[in-house]
């Protein structure tokens, strides 16, 4: 028992977003591994809010070009090689992570916030499996012509988009600093009666 506490401690402790990928090729059945362990993530709906749209291999293609259709002519020459290279060669997946877009707040944010952590479970069980993830919410994430050609339906909403792939461990960023929990934490240890009166 205290073996497997250390264990969570460490991986969550230790877990570093990844942006440096090496290109090492990656099996799909890899990605569905962790979405199969990951999707025990809680949920306060009926049924699960999230679903999946994943791009591997030659589909790689298809979401580069879905990025560069969101770009202006300036920056798809900027991105132009090294978006290609960064998308289709070292990084090995990109996953997207998608709920309902439910209008009503409650809903939506019972959805958005058990679609994180599911995002979460995957990020630690990868980077206990030695596989790197950089979760992203750039802009494309809700354009309209990003969102059509990856296949996110109207009425849907992006939480994340994921890239997977391997690293090298000199390639690890440094961690970012921690506030000590002391200073974000207000304790209420006797009572205090409060009144609105
Ligand atoms: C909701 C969310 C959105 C993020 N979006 C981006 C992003 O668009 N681009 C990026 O490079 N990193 C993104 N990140 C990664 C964070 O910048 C990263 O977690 C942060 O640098 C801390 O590093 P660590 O994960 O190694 O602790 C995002 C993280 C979260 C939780």
């Amino acid at each position: 028992m205290d073996a497997a506490k250390v264990g969570i401690e460490e991986t969550i402790r230790t877990r570093r977003t990844i942006r440096d990928f090496n290109g090492e090729p990656m099996n799909q059945e890899e990605v569905i591994k962790l979405l199969e362990d990951a999707v025990w993530a809680h949920f306060h709906s009926a049924r699960e809010p999230w679903r999946f749209i994943l791009f591997m291999g030659e589909g790689r293609r298809t979401f580069a070009e879905a990025v560069a259709r969101t770009l202006s002519k300036e920056m798809i020459e900027k991105y132009g090689e090294w978006g290609m290279k960064q998308y289709c060669e070292l990084m090995q997946a990109h996953l997207l992570v998608v709920i309902e877009a439910d209008p009503r707040q409650k809903q939506f944010e019972d959805a958005f916030s058990a679609s994180a952590a599911l995002i979460q479970n995957l990020q630690l069980l990868a980077w206990d499996r030695g596989i790197g993830v950089v979760w992203k919410t750039n802009d494309y994430n809700w354009d309209p012509k990003f969102l059509e050609s990856v296949g996110v339906k109207a009425g849907e909403r992006v939480v994340g988009t994921l890239h997977l792939g391997y690293f090298d461990e000199s390639k690890v960023p440094r961690p970012k600093r921690r506030t000590p929990v002391e200073d974000l934490l207000t304790i209420h240890q006797e009572y205090s009666h409060t009144s609105h009166e």
